[in-house]
């Protein structure tokens, strides 16, 4: 049962679409004001786990973290960072008691979950005016499933988008994404899309091309297509001022930018220089910028990443300053300059200002909601334009946008702790209602290896999003870029031969509000033994991922906590043994995978393919020793979802 308390009058966030009724604030929570904020505790029992809080650092279980929901652009994925790109206000108490708690405000949220032992959730709201949403359940996951009915219908992407993605910061020109198409199709690795990064665009203006790199951009997606690679543009937040740019003349027209203290519109410094926010909390603003999104449809674009979206601000009007300079001076001294940035930032934040509702709001009090709404713009923009579906993700989200878009956890780095922050995170985004999400494969800071590229490949098989993602000054990292392609071609050709059950399980989810990937927890939570697990992931109904992401290693141990059948998968054959209830050790070289399905489950897996273009759904081969699978399958693109397309395998 979901309830909700109204306090002051609560910002429209539209998290939640469900009708809920109001009720008291669940016993055991104490409310506090302190001055114009609110201060929420709760007192924790010794085991109680807690989820959620789903794009943060840490665990899984949350206690003993402080977490700061304030959308931030930062490649400082560690520890002791408390804010990431998004804000998932959800906490999710498992132990004594059983209940999901959302604070749903778009102001700033400070959470210390049992920090330094202090034996209490203490959840402090910078703003008096929020909705607290509070699910009541006999599981977690019973819990999480309410949340995700209640904010709505997850995003559906198409089928291609299932598909493996290439991307990399430095992509120049046509003959770059022929090399990219060439080297996947030499190497025989399967390949979908591939990511159009800033560099497509004329002076990193949105909405434009560089017409020497990409003469004829419409001519060239024509011929991607006819390779079955589709090109996915990137799309920033802010629009360059600049007299003669059509979008920035045409924001101007629908007065569609957020604008300063001076009433004047704010200017702040992005890549392409200054540019205005577009305000996205206006409806009208929304529309006009969904519109936009005709200048890639036109040219048979269907698929877009929306980045630079929490807003990132390098510089503003109120702090100048050659631009240039001013980022490399934060590339090379990061550290020293975070404070001063924070503060620019901050007062940035505090200087401007958004129209909805007949309202006025200053952004900072409305700060993580921003991204979310830009992505609600571009989906509910597309929808119109496009007769069929589109790939969408963003980096900054707030709970709701999962209606919309995908995620992807932003700039993590090459390294293993980072391949592990991902399993960390993709049961915690389910929790949310962001089905669509995944992590910079590979790593997006730093140079990778080969052997954590193929460790990662082999996490990212089992995440619907997958992409491979590196910075600009990075080493290469396409797959046919390392020696022995052979075991890429391996693990990314799992993921092929996987999409039918994939795909199948993620549009059951989707379609009656369940989570795609879970903690091994959610299905066995009367099993003291797997409370602690993050490293086995429940995807779909059938799956359990037991992927390796300790360097050096070719084997681990897994827990199993019922009989299942184990398959190993070696690039060519899955072969299948049965697997005893407890500790097992598995072995996976390089370019192979252990798996595991549940018992009584079936798992349909299709033959070798290199694009989502092939996909044979008659035949079918089921995996697993239970009966039958209930399998989704569709043309990949229409809109008419129903569970009517499920039809039974034996
Ligand atoms: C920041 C994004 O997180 C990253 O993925 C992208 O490559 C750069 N912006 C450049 O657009």
């Amino acid at each position: 049962m979901i309830t909700k308390v109204v306090f002051g009058t609560p910002f429209r966030t539209d998290a939640i679409t469900a009708e809920v009724p109001q009720a008291e604030m669940l016993q055991h929570f104490q409310v506090n004001a302190e001055g114009a904020q609110t201060l929420f505790t709760y007192p924790l029992q010794h085991r109680d786990i807690v989820y959620g809080l789903s794009e943060t650092m840490g665990r899984v279980n949350k206690r003993g973290g402080r977490y700061i929901s304030f959308n931030t652009d930062t490649a400082d994925h560690t520890d002791s960072n408390p804010s990431l790109y998004a804000s998932h206000n959800l906490l999710i108490v498992d132990g004594g008691e059983h209940f999901g708690i959302f604070f749903d405000t778009p102001a700033k949220v400070t959470f210390e979950i049992d920090y330094r032992n202090s034996g209490l959730i203490r959840v402090l709201c910078e703003s008096g005016d929020l909705n607290v949403y509070q699910i009541e359940g006999s599981s977690s996951y019973e819990i999480a499933r309410e949340l995700n009915r209640a904010i709505g219908r997850c995003y559906i992407p198409p089928l291609w988008a299932f598909g493996f993605g290439q991307s990399r910061f430095g992509y120049k020109c046509e003959q770059d994404f022929r090399d990219v198409v060439e080297g996947y199709q030499k190497a025989g690795i399967p390949l979908d899309w591939i990511c159009m990064d800033i560099d497509y665009m004329d002076r990193f203006i949105d909405f434009s091309v560089d017409k020497q790199r990409f003469p004829d951009l419409a001519a060239f997606v024509q011929e991607m297509a006819e390779e079955n690679i589709r090109l996915v543009p990137i799309v920033d937040a802010g629009i360059k001022v600049e007299p003669g740019n059509p979008t920035y003349e045409a924001g101007i027209r629908r007065d569609a930018f957020c604008r300063n203290k001076e009433g004047g519109y704010f200017r702040a410094g992005v890549w392409p220089g200054m540019t205005h926010f577009p305000d996205f909390l206006n409806p009208d603003a929304r529309a006009w910028f969904g519109e936009e999104y005709a200048f890639y449809t036109e040219k048979g674009i269907e698929g877009f990443w929306n980045d630079m979206n929490e807003p990132a601000i390098f510089y503003s009007e109120y702090a100048k300053g050659p631009r240039k300079l001013n980022f490399y001076l934060d590339m090379i001294f990061g550290k020293f300059r975070k404070k001063k940035k924070e503060r620019d930032l901050i007062r940035d934040y505090k200087s401007f200002f958004h129209q909805a509702d007949g309202k006025t709001y200053r952004h900072y009090d409305v700060h993580n909601i921003f991204g979310a709404l830009m992505t609600r713009a571009s989906s509910e923009g597309l929808e119109k334009l496009l007769p069929h579906r589109f790939l969408l993700f963003s980096r900054s989200s707030y709970i709701g946008a999962g209606r919309y878009g995908g995620v992807w956890t932003g700039d993590n780095s090459s390294c293993w702790e980072h391949l592990m922050l991902n399993l960390r995170h993709m049961p915690s985004l389910n929790m949310c209602g962001f089905l669509y999400s995944g992590a910079d494969t590979g790593g997006f800071m730093g140079d990778t290896t080969r052997e954590l590229l193929l460790r990662w490949l082999a996490v990212s098989a089992f995440t619907p999003l997958m992409r491979n993602h590196t910075g600009c000054f990075t080493r290469q990292q396409e797959c046919y870029q390392f020696d022995g392609t052979e075991e890429f071609k391996s693990i990314v050709s799992l993921r092929y031969r996987l999409l039918p059950y994939l795909y199948s399980e993620y549009m059951k989810a989707a379609l009656t509000g369940d989570l795609f990937i879970k903690p091994l927890a959610f299905l066995f939570p009367e099993d003291e033994k797997v409370r602690d697990i993050e490293d086995q992931l429940i995807v779909g109904e059938g799956i359990m991922m037991t992927p390796i992401v300790t360097e050096g290693a070719t084997t681990r141990s897994v827990y199993l906590p019922q009989d299942m059948t184990m398959v190993k998968y070696d690039g060519k054959t899955f072969t299948s043994t049965p697997a005893q209830k407890g500790t097992v050790t598995i072995e996976a070289a390089l370019g192979e995978a252990v798996f595991f399905i549940l018992d009584g489950k079936r798992v349909p897996v299709g033959p070798a393919i290199t694009n989502t273009s092939q996909i044979d759904w008659e035949h079918l081969e089921l995996l697993g020793n239970g009966g039958e699978y209930a399998l989704y399958a569709d043309d990949g693109l229409t809109r008419e979802y129903s569970l009517d397309n499920l039809r039974i395998l034996r």
